[in-house]
């Protein structure tokens, strides 16, 4: 979708459609107000018959509005003025964008940013809307025969800002706003092709055409031989109990100055998790195809923070394996050795999520990160905790904790910090090994980010478990492309263009 971002006297606007905003009961919009004064009173005309009571994402389109160059208006019920969060908000150009979807429109001029809620800055503003309206855009079709199910999709969105003043931020704000969509449904592609597609092979070979678009960005590919060689012991029994050959899938962003410190993320790329030899039930297994989300979300950020040419050093570390039972595949008991020569107990099979970072976080230690973000759908344990609002924060280092949770909530894709105290360390000891892979029933989320904090001691590092946001299920079943937005205001934020 194109952005553009206009100013000046909306009755005298050209567009296709005019998206106005109307509050509980009746009440219009400063915009609307406008509109219903060059229409001679006609808004207020209409909300007197009572068909548009202003109620929380109602619809109601107008044609023929005199007095006015727009086509179409599109009045949109945004609740009640003094209840209007940001939830609210975006909701109301959801159903503005929805709708606009299903009509021959193609083009539409929105108000919507001048109702934004107290608290959100002209920036926020325009940029939550742009935001909504892309991700609206998104429609999964590559297994689908009929490839095009919207009909005339919205192609260009003007947002209208009042104050010349907020121009320079709302163009700003569509910029970034394009940027982490396309971000955005990279993830939800990734996530949302089945297993049999999205192996770790056709991950890398995605990553490695997204550099082949990008000068600045290159792709390495780490084969099994070479993680034999690196004492990668703990990915590769993981992905011994699969056909397919496991990636360490590495992505270089040199954006920043020569030799200054990367921010590093490391996302789980398991493109299927059957839970190997301790097997997982057959209810819902299907959505084991999304354990590779933080390797989509990961990629997805690159694809941003390369869009954006944000001026910063970034490497991307996906590590993808299947986990499945087989012959060859870990057993409970097992032990293996890691990278850094720390001896795991395999208790569990299905707790393989861990195997596979454990020795991707022992290699990045060779970048001097300034900082290592890692994100996976680590513990259905964290989704018990948290339910499916907040990723699951973790971090020994509350500098950057606060920094994580800050740029989550600016982004409205937000986390929420659980302890990753001494104290549960214990119980992941082992009576033949180091450490065991599993901590028992108490606290799933805490132990597992206990096992990997035990290889994260050499740099500043945070830990997202991502299993309640990176997908929904249901009717509704697809992957949100979460926390791309948040990596990305992470992004913006440590390469000093969040206000440029
Ligand atoms: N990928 C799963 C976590 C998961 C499960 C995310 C369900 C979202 C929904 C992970 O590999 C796993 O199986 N974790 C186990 C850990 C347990 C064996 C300690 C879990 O959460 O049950
Ligand atoms: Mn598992
Ligand atoms: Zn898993």
């Amino acid at each position: 979708m194109e952005f553009k971002i206009k100013t000046g006297d909306l009755a005298r606007l050209k567009t296709p459609c005019l998206i106005l905003g109307v509050f509980d009961k009746r009440k219009l919009s400063g915009p609307a107000e406008a509109i219903d004064k060059a229409s001679f009173g006609h808004l207020g005309n209409i909300l007197a018959k009572g068909d548009m009571d202003g109620d929380k994402g109602r619809t109601l389109m107008l044609y023929g509005v005199p007095g006015v160059d727009a086509e179409r208006v599109l009045l949109v019920g945004c609740g009640k003025r003094k209840e209007l969060t940001r939830a609210v908000y975006n909701q109301a150009m959801t159903a503005a964008v929805t709708l606009l979807n299903q009509t021959r429109t193609g083009e539409a001029l929105c108000t919507l940013a001048e109702l934004a809620p107290e608290g959100m800055d002209p920036y926020q503003a325009v940029r939550d809307l742009a935001t909504v309206a892309a991700d609206l855009g998104y429609r999964y079709t590559a297994t689908k025969a009929e490839k095009q199910p919207v009909k005339h999709p919205l192609k260009r969105m003007s947002l209208w800002v009042s104050k010349k003043h907020d121009l320079e931020a709302a163009e700003r704000a569509v910029r970034h706003a394009a940027a982490i969509a396309a971000g955005v449904a990279l993830a939800r592609e990734l996530g949302d092709l089945p297993g049999n597609i999205c192996t770790p092979s056709y991950l890398a070979e995605r990553a490695q055409d997204l550099a082949s678009e990008h000068p600045r960005l290159k792709v390495e590919i780490l084969e099994e031989a070479d993680m034999q060689e690196l004492g990668m012991g703990a990915l590769l029994s993981v992905s011994r109990g699969s056909r397919q050959p496991a990636k360490l899938i590495l992505m270089h962003y040199a954006g920043g100055k020569e030799g200054a410190k990367p921010v590093v993320l490391v996302g789980k790329g398991l493109t299927f998790d059957a839970g190997g030899i301790s097997i997982k039930p057959a209810a819902d297994m299907d959505e084991m195809k999304y354990d590779m989300c933080g390797g989509a979300a990961v990629i997805g950020a690159l694809r941003a923070a390369v869009a954006l040419e944000l001026p910063i050093n970034l490497v991307g570390v996906v590590p993808a394996s299947e986990n499945l039972p087989d012959g060859q595949a870990n057993k409970p008991g097992d032990i293996v050795t890691s990278m850094s020569g720390q001896t795991i107990e395999i208790l569990n099979t299905d707790a393989e999520g861990r195997l596979i970072l454990c020795d991707s976080l022992t290699y990045v230690e060779r970048f001097d990160p300034a900082v290592v973000i890692d994100l996976a759908t680590l513990t259905g344990a964290c989704v018990v905790a948290l339910g499916k609002h907040p990723a699951g924060l973790f971090s020994g280092d509350d500098r950057l904790a606060a920094e994580v949770l800050a740029a989550g909530d600016y982004a409205g894709d937000r986390a929420w910090r659980l302890p990753l105290w001494e104290d549960y360390q214990t119980q992941l000891d082992s009576n033949f090994a180091d450490m065991a892979n599993i901590g028992g029933r108490d606290a799933g989320a805490i132990t597992a980010a206990c096992f990997l904090a035990r290889y994260t001691k050499k740099y500043p590092w945070a830990h997202l478990d991502i299993a309640g946001i990176a997908w929904r299920s249901g009717k509704e079943k697809g992957a949100t492309g979460r926390p791309v937005a948040l990596l990305t205001q992470f992004l913006l934020g440590r390469s000093g263009e969040a206000t440029r």
